[in-house]
């Protein structure tokens, strides 16, 4: 008997949602999201009670027989756990389920492989994958083996086939890691041009639609692609933002993070994570009308932190106010918890203007300028000097340049960390001086 019609679209899905006693809302929505995302049909959600998970099955033999009857029930055509399994959990299940099951790292890759964009995210997509994938080959392959004692004669076509499995695609990972390498070289030598061009740069950053993208296309006029999905941003987008005051800045938009981003997707999008690391500023976006933003800001908070990331200052955008009954667009400079803070509708243009003069005010007085002296020995950072187009004058004597220098201040302070740059740091304002 089906409770249920079957959809005739996506595939139809039982989420199992693992905890350690006490439910988590949160997690449990976000997963059905991730779901939805990937084209799956949620049909029915399980809670599974791990106190201690079960080496063969993660989720123990009682639940195991619970799943079953429930996806027979609903007509589940797969299982997605939320949870990272092992590849022999993973075996397991399917073949006690009768479906095929999904962990948590490998949903999210699937998503991540349905929205990649530049010849870059593909590629990145596919390696790690392929990479997920490899391991559930090499140990299923080592299993058998094992239970085989590797006798003579036993070694049948099936054991053949998984070496050449594993063969090709090793191949296909080196192909891939060639070609990534190639475009991470050209990435770079983008970047360092960026960096010759001395621009200051400003990084967007947010869980997973907050709005990013639509705020990126109200400050700079692109079309980007925004959809009520998650993860419509998969690539780093980088356009110029001009202001008044400060100049130009470079502004990028990066994917949107999620609670406990699987380590294979930290290494995958290194690309767009490396725009938020390198910012001079990270505009870090809220949906204000989310109940659980508090909770959103901190997982941010941690997925910088384990980037590298933490350090680097932050403005908060409280967006989508006009989800909020009463609130208008503002800035505070000090709000609670000591962040600046604007509130704003990306959708609307709310408190658009308001961003841009913020970070206009902020760029423009981030300056340094002022007189130095630089020995005939010193010719590397003078160099860097002219071509971060810092130098407004100098003249060349005996003991080498004197000039004049003004330029963005986060532009000094990026050439003054690198080696030989001694001369510069004397010129710069101590940390505590500069926000
Ligand atoms: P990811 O790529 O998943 O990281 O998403 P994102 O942060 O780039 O979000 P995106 O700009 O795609 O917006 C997500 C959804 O929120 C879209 O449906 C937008 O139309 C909507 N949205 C963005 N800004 C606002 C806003 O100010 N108000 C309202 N009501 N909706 C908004």
């Amino acid at each position: 008997m089906e409770l249920f019609e079957r959809s005739r679209r996506g595939e139809n899905a039982l989420l199992i949602h693992p905890h350690r006693g006490g439910v988590d809302e949160d997690a449990e929505q976000e997963f059905a999201e991730l779901a939805r995302s990937a084209g799956a049909q949620v049909v029915a959600s399980l809670g599974a009670r791990i106190d201690r998970p079960s080496p063969a099955t993660f989720i123990g033999s009682g639940k195991v027989e619970e799943a079953k009857m429930l996806a027979d029930a609903t007509g589940a055509d797969l299982v997605l756990v939320d949870h990272a399994l092992t590849p022999v959990q993973e075996r397991n299940l399917e073949k006690a389920l009768g479906r095929r099951v999904v962990d948590r790292t490998g949903l999210i890759l699937d998503i991540f492989a349905l929205r990649a964009r530049s010849h870059e995210g593909k590629l990145q997509v596919e390696l790690a994958q392929l990479r997920h994938l490899a391991t559930r080959l090499v140990r299923g392959w080592t299993h058998l083996e094992r239970q085989r004692g590797g006798s003579i004669g036993l070694r049948g076509p099936g054991e053949t086939q998984l070496e050449t499995d594993r063969r090709l695609l090793q191949k296909r990972v080196d192909m891939l890691q060639k070609r990534l390498g190639k475009v991470e070289v050209q990435q770079a030598q983008m970047r360092r041009a960026r960096e010759r061009n001395a621009l200051p740069r400003v990084a967007l950053v947010g869980y997973t639609n907050a709005g990013k993208s639509t705020l990126f296309n109200a400050l700079t006029g692109a079309s980007v692609y925004a959809e009520d999905q998650l993860f419509a941003t998969l690539d780093p987008t980088v356009r110029r933002l001009r202001l008044p005051g400060a100049g130009t800045l470079v502004l990028s938009d990066t994917v949107g993070f999620v609670r406990d981003l699987p380590h294979e997707l930290v290494a995958a999008f290194r690309s767009t994570l490396s725009e938020a690391r390198e910012a001079d500023l990270l505009l870090h976006l809220v949906d204000a009308a989310d109940p659980l933003r508090e909770e959103r800001i901190a997982q941010v908070d941690a997925v910088l932190e384990e980037i590298g990331a933490g350090e680097i200052p932050q403005l908060l955008l409280f967006n989508k106010i006009d989800r909020i009954e009463g609130a208008d667009a503002r800035h505070e400079p000090e709000a609670p918890g000591g962040r600046e803070r604007i509130w704003l509708s990306a959708q609307r243009g709310d408190g658009i203007d308001l961003l841009r003069e913020t970070l206009d005010a902020r760029f423009r007085l981030r300056r340094v300028g002022g007189e130095l002296h630089l020995p005939p020995e010193a010719g590397r950072l003078h160099a860097r000097l002219h071509a971060a187009g810092g130098v407004v004058a100098e003249t060349l004597g005996e003991d080498g340049w004197r000039m004049r220098l003004d330029m963005p201040l986060t532009v000094a302070e990026r050439i003054a960390a690198e080696p030989d740059a001694a001369p510069l740091r004397a010129l710069l304002p101590p940390r505590d001086d500069v926000d």
